[in-house]
């Protein structure tokens, strides 16, 4: 999940595709790449102190299965947490060799566990740690925030996928489109989401993630909205989007 502008919605994408897909059995681990650690408070994963965190793996070369932890009461869903430490890698990476390609060689080492998905979530910004995910990635997923100015930005987000796709990995595909805190009763999100659709066609998801409280409270519960309020709009959407995500990918 990558997108440059801030709060529109990677880490609530991140952690409510992951934890709908492992309520249906698929086994999914999120790396939260963000120093802001909020995919790993979602998953109610610790991250504070000194426990070990992908700032780790990216730069002192820890296995990644020696942070992977199980989330509590989830079986099937995994997190590898971000500590505040993570604030230093976007510096410390810079001399790095194949610096570019950490979280790429992490992963490959990392296979013992049959995993069906791995979620990176990405911090809001366009440096290494979202660079690290883009190399290591096959695919894409923006989410898109449903407000005026959703757009501003995407081209350089774009354009930067298409350097790594030519120099780091081939095999870069922006697969998905999320649309995220759609308000039904505006003029302006439909006007966006319409947009949207005209310039990106298929890639954009069919299902909307509606603007929903509960979606927003659910995290400081150490929760996903998946087991917050699983009735609520909010939860419905993201299983939704899941489902239309898990069959795409049986179609390839
Ligand atoms: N569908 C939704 N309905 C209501 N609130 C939402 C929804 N999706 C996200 N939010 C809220 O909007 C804020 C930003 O969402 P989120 O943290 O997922 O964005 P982000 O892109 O990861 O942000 P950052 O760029 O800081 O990492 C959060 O407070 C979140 O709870
Ligand atoms: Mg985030």
């Amino acid at each position: 999940m990558a997108n440059q502008k801030g709060g529109v919605g990677k880490t609530t994408t991140s952690v409510n595709l992951a934890a709908a897909l492992s309520m249906h059995g698929q086994r999914v681990l999120v790396v939260d790449l963000d120093p802001q650690g909020n995919a790993s408070t979602a998953l109610a994963t610790e991250h504070r102190g000194d426990v070990p965190d992908v700032y780790q793996v990216l730069v002192d070369d820890l296995p990644l299965a020696e942070i992977v932890k199980q989330v509590p009461d989830m079986p099937n869903l995994y997190c590898a947490p971000a500590t505040i430490d993570l604030a230093g890698a976007e510096i410390e990476l810079v001399s790095m060799v194949a610096r570019e390609a950490r979280l790429r060689r992490a992963l490959t080492a990392f296979d013992a566990m049959e995993l069906d998905y791995i979620l990176i979530d990405c911090p809001p910004s366009l440096g290494l740690l979202t660079v690290n995910a883009l190399v290591a990635a096959d695919e894409l997923l923006i989410p898109i925030q449903c407000e005026y100015y959703a757009l501003e930005g995407l081209g350089q987000l774009l354009r930067n996928v298409d350097l790594v796709r030519v120099h780091l990995n081939p095999n870069l595909n922006l697969s998905t489109i999320l649309l995220t805190m759609y308000d039904g009763r505006t003029r302006l999100a439909s006007q966006v989401a319409d947009e949207v659709r005209a310039h990106f066609g298929q890639t954009v998801l069919n299902t909307v993630i509606p603007r929903s409280v509960r979606v927003s409270e659910a995290p400081s519960y150490g929760q996903s909205v998946m087991t917050y309020d699983p009735g609520s709009s909010g939860a419905m959407a993201y299983m939704d989007a899941a489902r239309e995500i898990a069959f795409r990918g049986a179609e390839v």
